[in-house]
C-alpha cells in the first residue's frame, strides 16, 4: 500500500480534480483505492456524489476518537472508497495545533490501514494552504503528487511545495518522503502553456508526467453531477487523459 498526497499549496490548480479522477481511473483498472478528503471544503466528497455528515468526516480519526477504517464509505464504484470531509474539519486545525499532535495525527490515523494493507493506493486530497491538515498529510504519506496548472507563476508554486517537502524530510517527521511526480493540468494550446510545460520538463525531467490534462468544460461540470469525468464524458479528451495518467502512474509504481 502506498499513501500519496495530492498537494500544492497554490489554490485552484486541479488537486481535487486530479485526486478524484486519478483515483477513479485507477479503481477502474482494478486497483483498490481509498480517497481521503483532507479539505474542509469537501470538494472531493461532493464530486463523487457523496453528502458528508459531520460524524462521518475524518475529524474523529484525527483526534483519536475513532478509527479511520470505520469512517470509510463506499462510493458506488467498484474498488473505490472514500473518507469524506465536512466543514467541521476547519475546526480541527486549532485543536491539533493546541494538542501538538499535528505532525503525527495523520500518520497515527493511517497506521491501521498500513497494517491491513487492503488498499493498493490511498490518496489524500489536501487543502490549498500550509495549515495543519496539509502538514499532517505530508508527514503521513509516502509520496507527493503535485498538480501544476499550465500558467504563469505555476513554477513558483512548484518550488514552494518542493521546499516544504524538504523541510518535512529534514525535520525528521517523514525522512523518506518522495516527490512522486508533477501532473500538468488545465492545458490549452497557448504559447504560455507550452512554455510552462517546457520549463517543468527541463527542470525536473523524471518528475513530469508525459500525460498532460487538457482544459475542458466537461471536467469542470462533472462534479455538479456527482460524477467523475470518465462517467460524465467517457470519450472526451480529458477523460482519456486521466486514464492515461492512471496508466502512467501504474507504470511509475512497478
Ligand atoms: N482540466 C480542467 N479543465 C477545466 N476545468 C478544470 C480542469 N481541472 C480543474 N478544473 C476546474 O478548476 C477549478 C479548480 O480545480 P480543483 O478544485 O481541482 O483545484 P484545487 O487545487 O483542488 O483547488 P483548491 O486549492 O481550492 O482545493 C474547479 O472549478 C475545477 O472544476
Ligand atoms: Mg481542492
Amino acid at each position: 500500500m502506498k499513501i500519496i498526497a495530492i498537494a500544492n499549496q497554490k489554490g485552484g490548480v486541479g488537486k481535487t480534480t486530479t485526486a478524484v479522477n486519478l483515483s477513479a481511473a485507477l479503481a477502474a483498472r482494478g486497483k483498490r483505492v481509498l480517497l481521503i478528503d483532507m479539505d474542509s471544503q469537501a470538494n472531493a466528497t461532493s464530486a463523487l456524489g457523496i453528502e458528508a455528515e459531520s460524524e462521518q468526516s475524518l475529524y474523529p480519526a484525527l483526534v483519536g476518537q475513532a478509527l479511520l477504517e470505520d469512517l470509510v464509505r463506499p462510493t458506488n464504484r467498484r474498488n473505490l472508497s472514500i473518507v469524506p470531509a465536512h466543514i467541521d474539519l476547519s475546526g480541527v486545525e486549532v485543536e491539533l495545533t493546541q494538542s501538538g499532535t499535528h505532525l503525527s495525527c495523520m500518520r497515527d490515523a493511517t497506521a491501521g490501514l498500513r497494517r491491513s494493507n487492503f488498499y493498493d493506493y490511498v490518496f489524500l486530497d489536501t487543502p490549498p494552504s500550509l495549515g495543519v491538515l496539509m502538514t499532517s498529510s505530508l508527514c503521513a504519506c509516502d509520496e507527493v503528487l503535485t498538480p501544476v496548472q499550465c500558467e504563469f507563476l505555476s513554477l513558483e508554486g512548484l518550488s514552494r511545495i518542493l521546499y516544504v517537502m524538504e523541510q518535512i524530510r529534514d525535520s525528521g517527521s517523514n525522512p523518506n518522503l518522495v516527490h512522486e511526480g508533477i501532473l500538468m493540468s488545465m492545458y490549452s494550446n497557448t504559447k504560455l502553456a507550452n512554455e510552462v510545460i517546457r520549463q517543468v520538463r527541463e527542470a525536473l525531467p523524471d518528475k513530469a508526467y508525459e500525460t498532460v490534462i487538457p482544459r475542458s468544460v466537461r471536467v469542470a461540470e462533472a462534479p455538479s453531477f456527482g460524477q467523475t469525468v470518465m462517467e460524465h464524458d467517457p470519450y472526451g479528451a480529458a477523460s482519456l487523459a486521466y486514464q492515461n495518467a492512471a496508466k502512467e502512474f501504474i507504470r511509475r509504481h512497478r
